[in-house]
């Protein structure tokens, strides 16, 4: 999604404003611009296509100025062009506008500022906004930014900087994550830490219908016109976190992190003799588990398939009917949610708009709403009312791997937390199963140390085939979801993923010969089932890539290749299975020459509907 700069001290602005844009970039997108106040006059520079473009128009332009606003867009209202890419000026050219969301009513403002006199010169919704504080602007910019805001539906973070108030910058924010980097003399507005943490570690997370008024001097932030005293969070990442640290792509360094982020995630959860699980920031009393009748799990793409490998588990342990939902679906489908219904909404960035509104709607509900996250004081944070965060660090790649993987781990602890509650699990099997979530970092490393060549090999197929299957059984079914939803998004491969035993009912026919196929094997219940139905494909010539356990002597007599997992307890086989799948895909988009860390198309974090 579309990425915010916003920079007012006493450096030079533009390279601050371009470097920030940088560590944007994961966000995706497909324009970007900048403006500054140079002498108080207002300059602007926009591109269509990457930074480097933007660069090279700046480049002999060398501005000074000590304020200005940048923008990446990811397009939603408009094709990628010059013209729609930001800062969008008002018809003075004095005011310049950078907006992430959504101008639902842009249609009736337009049709009203056109009546006015106003002449627009973009596609978009977002340049409504500039033309809107043109229109309400005499002497205070924040005034105006108010009236502006007050005449808009939708969603945004905004900030708005004019040619006649050189020494300001006003931002407001609905539904759109913005922050404020606090510095010595010098401050910063971003829609995420990477664009700030190499100047700042100070940082103030602007909340819902707050402005803020920016100067050299200092912040102000108001809401609903009263000030609010805002507290300032420390960052506690190195600057390295968001950087690649020698590997080729943010991709697989964050494969290789994951040893890391489960230790991390699982780093003070686990009681010391095994007994149970700690969740510090989940305050669910014995008796409000007991009312719990059904537990509705909401999320979208690789948190969502992470939402079904909690099904399974959940379902498993607990014995209580569990819900997944895609939140675009659940938002708009009237769920069956209530007071005694325990909503587990699941979320890397904690801004995803579907999953916000889900969250919003499963509370009006009255249900109570347990969050699992990766950052801490997003929206989905704030708003729900337990968080297990997960540690998994930033995450920068659009294809998330550590971010899902420990997302698992947040779906068990939680399982644990609450099977203790309700007495469904017996001490020992409690231990059994804790004692191996212990295990599985040093696991994921081994896989990570042994298997890269084989992957790299095997992904070479994907260099000739554009389709691919991946089957399962159970949970392996649910990580065969994320397998494909990997290879699709990074690789371009177009690839399903089926219930193994679901194929002969149409898919079969798809099967040709040397078609890829990656079947998984992990669950001993239905082993002898998948296994048959991994015959099936054989016998149509497919080449099939089986994935189990060490140990295995059956399923390699039936497959081309087998990727052997080091043991652990089937329930837990997801948090290993991936790992071999993350990493054929990421051979896969290499070896195929694809942009491995924002793939064509897709935004890293998707904060409109
Ligand atoms: O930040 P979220 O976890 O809410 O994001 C949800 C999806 O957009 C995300 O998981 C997406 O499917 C992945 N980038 C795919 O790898």
């Amino acid at each position: 999604m579309c990425g915010i700069v916003g920079y007012i001290g006493n450096r030079r602005a533009v390279p601050i404003l371009l470097d920030g844009l940088k560590k944007l970039e994961y966000r995706g997108y497909d324009s970007a611009g900048v403006a500054v106040i140079e002498k108080e006059k207002l300059y602007l520079n926009r591109s269509v296509g990457k930074l480097h473009m933007l660069e090279g128009r700046i480049n002999g332009n060398d501005h000074q100025a000590r304020i200005g606003i940048g923008h990446t867009r990811w397009a939603t209202h408009g094709r990628p062009s010059d013209s729609n890419s930001h800062p969008h000026t008002d018809c003075t050219g004095k005011i310049a506008v950078v907006h992430n969301g959504i101008i639902e009513n842009f249609l009736e403002l337009k049709e009203w500022l056109e009546a006015e006199g106003h002449v627009f010169q973009s596609e978009t919704d977002t340049e409504v906004l500039p033309h809107l504080v043109e229109h309400y602007l005499k002497d205070d910019l924040l005034s105006a930014v108010e009236k502006m805001v007050a005449r808009v539906r939708g969603s945004y973070a905004t900030v708005v900087l004019s040619e006649d108030h050189p020494d300001t910058l006003v931002a407001v924010r609905k539904d759109n994550p913005l922050i404020i980097g606090v510095g010595e003399g010098e401050y910063f507005f971003a829609s995420d830490i990477p664009a700030i943490i190499n100047y700042t570690k100070k940082v103030m997370v602007l909340a819902d219908g707050e402005i803020a008024v920016m100067t050299t001097q200092g912040i102000r932030v108001y809401k609903d016109g009263i000030p609010v005293d805002k507290k300032i969070d420390i960052i506690d990442w190195d600057t390295k976190a968001a950087e690649k640290g020698g590997y080729p792509h943010f991709m697989i360094k964050e494969i290789n992190e994951q040893p890391r982020a489960l230790r991390d995630t699982l780093t003070g959860r686990i009681a010391p003799d095994y007994s149970g699980v700690e969740l510090k920031e989940v305050n669910l009393t014995d008796d409000e588990i007991k009312r719990i009748q059904k537990i509705a799990i909401v999320a979208c793409g690789t948190a969502y398939h992470a939402g079904i490998v909690g099904k399974y588990v959940m379902e498993k342990i607990l014995r209580i009917p569990v819900e997944v939902d895609i939140a675009s679906e659940f938002r708009y489908r009237d769920p069956l949610i209530d007071e005694n219904t325990l909503t587990v909404i699941i979320s890397q960035s904690g801004e995803t708009a579907d999953t916000l509104a889900a969250l919003r709607e499963a509370k009006n509900r009255g249900a109570r709403v347990v969050a699992i996250t990766n950052v801490v004081g997003s929206s989905i944070a704030r708003e729900a009312d337990d968080v297990v965060y997960t540690w998994a660090g930033p995450e920068i790649a659009v294809a998330s791997t550590k971010a899902y993987i420990t997302q698992l781990i947040g779906v068990y602890i939680l399982t644990m937390y609450l099977a203790k509650s309700l007495d469904m699990i017996p001490k020992e099997d409690m231990e059994n199963i804790l004692r191996h979530l212990y295990r599985l970092p040093n696991q994921a490393q081994e896989i990570l140390d042994n298997l890269s060549g084989q992957l790299n090999e095997i992904a070479e197929v994907f260099k000739k085939w554009e389709d691919a299957f991946f089957v399962g059984r159970g949970l392996d079914y649910a990580v065969a979801l994320e397998g494909s939803l990997k290879l699709k998004e990074i690789s371009y491969v177009h690839a399903e993923a089926y219930a193994a035993g679901e194929l002969k009912h149409g898919t079969l026919a798809l099967i040709v010969d040397n078609i890829p196929v990656i079947a998984l094997s992990t669950q001993p219940d239905v082993f002898e089932k998948t296994l048959s139905n991994i015959r099936e494909i054989k016998a149509r010539g497919a080449y099939v890539i089986g994935v189990t356990f060490e140990g295995d002597t059956e399923l390699k007599k039936s497959v081309d290749q087998v990727i052997y997992l080091p043991q652990t307890l089937p329930l837990l086989a997801p948090v290993l299975t991936v790992v071999p799948l993350q990493m054929l895909s990421y051979y896969a988009s290499v070896h195929r020459g694809c942009d491995v860390d924002q793939p064509r198309n897709l935004a890293k974090s998707v904060t409109v509907e």
